[in-house]
């Protein structure tokens, strides 16, 4: 099947998942463009319950990527039975990841607010953003993944001292490619579409 396209569309199609980074740095404007993409996302009751936590620090990312490290090799241990030799190729590949994970110059943390008005609805309401947030990137020629396993987020709540109320939606790295992954495998949509009812 081809679909006809429009320039949305196409963006639509080229944003990647990027997991490993240029230090090619985004300046502050980039981040509020993309930053201002995010908030304009539709909310339930338009109650527009984010924070969006935007981190540079780099001893603060590196102070994560040691906490996010030790917590997961220790999840290894618990839940694996590994040979020292597997758990050292793990650990390596673990650190293969991380390391490229946290290689952007910026990162994003989508909160959203457990004392907002309509509190049940802010697990739609923060991924909504977060897919603007990436797209906008992807505008700019900036890569993002949607972090949610890739570092500890009781890490990330300790390190930035985010207060109780807020909860973490996803924890985002933006920066300019190490290259551009090609699109991983995707279903055909005519697998995904149901016309009128079930049969
Ligand atoms: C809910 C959700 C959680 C995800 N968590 C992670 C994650 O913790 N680490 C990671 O590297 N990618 C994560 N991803 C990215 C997916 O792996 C990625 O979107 C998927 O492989 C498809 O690739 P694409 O985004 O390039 O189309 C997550 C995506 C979603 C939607």
């Amino acid at each position: 099947m081809t679909l006809e396209t429009n320039p949305i569309i196409d963006l639509i199609r080229a944003r990647r998942s990027v997991r490993k980074f240029k230090p090619t740095p985004v300046p502050d404007d980039h981040v509020l463009m993309v930053l201002d993409a995010a908030r304009l996302a539709p909310t339930s009751g338009n109650q527009q319950p984010w924070k969006f936590l935007v981190i540079r620090d780099r001893q603060a990312i590196e102070q994560l990527k040691l906490a996010s490290i030790v917590k997961t090799v220790q999840y290894y241990k618990d839940n694996f039975e590994l040979t020292p030799e597997q758990l050292a190729e793990h650990t390596a590949n673990l650190e293969d990841y991380t390391e490229g994970f946290l290689s952007a110059p910026v990162f994003i943390v989508v909160l959203v607010d457990s004392l907002s008005k309509y509190p049940d609805y802010n697990k739609h309401d923060g991924p909504l953003a977060a897919q603007n947030l990436m797209l906008a990137a992807r505008a700019l020629g900036y890569g993002t993944v949607y972090g949610t396993d890739a570092v500890s987020m009781d890490a990330v709540r300790q390190i930035f001292a985010i207060p109780e109320n807020y909860k973490i939606n996803c924890f985002i790295p933006v920066g300019v490619p190490e290259e551009w992954p090609d699109m991983p495998e995707k279903q055909p949509l005519e697998s995904f579409i149901v016309y009128e009812k079930f049969s």
